[in-house]
């Protein structure tokens, strides 16, 4: 899968997203090292704080069927049905992708017209990770 199908993918997610009080609509697909696509979106709930963002439950529903290697996530969000040029992954969700992805891993934002791939080391660096642990 190339980066712009998994942007497209992305899209796609985006249309199961439950997002009734924020209005705002993300998906996410997250590609596996052996090439398997996991859609997610966000989830919201009327108490707001277990609210799940659609990057987090990607990695989640991958994380649970078993995956531990990932090459890249593409992400796109917006208001109702308008796409917005960058939706950007937001705190936690950087700290589960610090948990399972190197800092290379490739995070795709933008829309399927236009996109840009950035690292992980570069939207989340001086990350606390699990060698802080050691
Ligand atoms: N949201 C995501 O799903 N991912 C992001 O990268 C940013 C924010 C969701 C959470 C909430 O349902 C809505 O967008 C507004 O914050």
């Amino acid at each position: 899968m190339n980066d712009l199908e998994l942007m497209q993918a992305a899209v796609e997610a985006r249309k199961m997203a439950y997002a009734p009080y924020s209005g705002f609509f993300v998906g996410a697909a997250l590609l596996t090292k052996g090439g398997k696509v996991y859609m997610g979106c966000n989830i919201e709930n009327a108490s707001y704080t277990p609210t799940n963002c659609a990057e987090r439950t990607a990695f989640f529903k991958a994380v649970s069927e078993g995956e531990r290697d990932f090459t890249a996530i593409a992400i796109v969000g917006g208001k109702g049905d308008e796409l917005s040029a960058l939706c950007a992954p937001c705190g936690v969700c950087r700290q589960v992708m610090t948990e399972f992805c190197g800092k290379d891993f490739r995070v795709l934002l933008g829309t399927p017209e236009s996109f840009k791939a950035y690292s992980l080391e570069e939207l989340f660096p001086l990350s606390f990770g699990k060698d802080d642990l050691k």
